[in-house]
Parts: C-alpha cells; structure tokens; sequence
C-alpha cells in the first residue's frame, strides 16, 4: 500500500519536472544584420559593425535618398508640386518600387537636375528593396585618426553630400572643387552648424562625429589628394 506522504512526494516531484520542462518564453534579440521586424519609425541604434552583404537604411539609404532626392523643390518635406516627398522611412519605403523603376529607367532624378545616379548607388538601392526594406542601421568602422582624402572624405562627401551639391553651391563633384570648397571656414562650419552656416547635411542632425573629424584630419594636413 503506497503511503499519503510518498503520493506527496511524488507529485512534488513531477510538478518540479513539469515546471523545469516547461519552455523559457523566447527573448527577441535585434537581429544583428538588422533583417529583424523592426516597427516604422524607430530607428535602431545597432552596436554591431557593418555586414558587407547588407544594405543598411540609415548608413546608405537615406543619406543617398536625402543628397539626390530630397532637396528643396523636389521630394522634400514640402512636397512640391506633385513630387511625393522623401525624407522619412515610411515616406521612401512606400515609394520604393517607383523610385527604383525610375532609377533604373533613368527619369528620375530629372536630366535637368544635373545628378547622374552610379550603377553602384542604383543597385544599393535594389538591394536593400530585396533584403527586405528595413530601416535598420549597423556602426560603421570609422577611426578618427585617419583623414585620407580618397579613402575617407571622398566617400563621405558621394553619400552624403554630392546630390545636392552639382547644382548648388559649393560644387562637391571632384577633388579640386571639394579642396577649394573645403579651404573656406564655411565649410566646417557647415558640418557643424556654427558661425552662422546652415548643418549640413541640409535636412539631417549633421555627420557622425567621427566622419566630421576625420575631413578635419584632411584640412589639418593641408588637404592633400591622398
Ligand atoms: C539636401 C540637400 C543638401 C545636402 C545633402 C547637403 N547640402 Fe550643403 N547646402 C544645401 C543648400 C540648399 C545650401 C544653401 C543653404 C543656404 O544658403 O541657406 C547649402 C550650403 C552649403 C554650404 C555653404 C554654407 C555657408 O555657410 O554658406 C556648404 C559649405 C555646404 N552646403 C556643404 C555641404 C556638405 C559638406 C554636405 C555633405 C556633408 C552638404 N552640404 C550636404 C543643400 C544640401
């Protein structure tokens, strides 16, 4: 005959189990290549370096969309004229099959506007489209100590800069002009937005602090086409 205390211990037992067996609920980490269902608007501050592999909406795909697209009297806040605006996510990430079909079709941006888009930039763009379409972000490798012009200042003026300045002054289009450019106070201050200069990137909170130093290291050393 099973004793009381054993049928108690028993089920002591087995509910230990049970609950031991029972499923820890799922923790939902970022994803580190930021393919994850992240919400509309947030933006996501991502600790993990850059995937070569992914396109990242905040580090290319906005910046490119803000520098080609999104000056004043074509897609910005404004709106003009029957030109939807692209300055947010959701704005771009609703718009995003016609503005690739007009990318590659090459009727927008407008011949008019001066901007020849690379294959490289219109492919970035396809790609991201492809991964998903996610406003996700990734810490890109940057050391302050560098300041070349070709590695570091060349490429931060193309995605940051260059739309917008063919046709509005200063012209950033090529080493000359951007060394010239740059010899003028304005100029820095404009990255930080002192001194009465606008912060450039005109519709942004300016450039990482890092990018901003090293076109600093680049002026410092005499602007050297390096
Ligand atoms: C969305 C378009 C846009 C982008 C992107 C942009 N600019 Fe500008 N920038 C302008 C416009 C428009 C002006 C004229 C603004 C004014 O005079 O109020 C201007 C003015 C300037 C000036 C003159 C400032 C002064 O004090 O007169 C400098 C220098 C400049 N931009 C540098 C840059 C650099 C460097 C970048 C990239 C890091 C950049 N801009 C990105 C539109 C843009």
């Amino acid at each position: 005959m099973i004793k009381p205390h054993r049928i108690f211990v028993g089920l002591f037992v087995i509910t230990t189990m049970a609950i031991a067996c029972h499923h820890k609920p799922d923790i939902i980490e970022p994803n580190p290549n930021g393919n994850g269902n992240i919400p509309d608007t947030i933006i996501v501050v991502n600790p993990d370096p850059c995937s070569p592999d992914t396109v990242y909406f905040q580090n290319t795909i906005l910046p490119f969309v803000n520098s080609n697209c999104a000056m004043s009297g074509c897609h910005d806040s404004n709106g003009s004229g029957e030109a939807d605006p692209y300055t947010t996510y959701s704005q771009i990430r609703s718009n995003r099959n016609d503005m690739l079909e007009e990318m590659q079709q090459g009727t927008m941006p407008p011949q008019s506007s001066g901007i020849t888009l690379t294959a490289d930039q219109i492919t970035q763009f396809q790609l991201w489209i492809q991964q998903g379409a996610q406003n996700n972000s990734c810490q890109e490798d940057c050391d302050p100590t560098q300041g070349s012009f070709a590695t570091n200042v060349a490429p931060i003026i193309e995605t940051y800069c260059v739309g917008c300045h063919g046709s509005n002054s200063p012209s950033l289009e090529n080493y000359a002009q951007i060394s010239a450019a740059a010899a003028d106070p304005s100029f820095m201050n404009s990255l930080h937005g002192i001194n009465g200069s606008p912060i450039m990137p005109q519709n942004t909170t300016g450039l990482p602090d890092c990018q901003i130093q090293q076109i600093q290291n680049w002026i410092d050393a005499g602007r050297p086409n390096n």
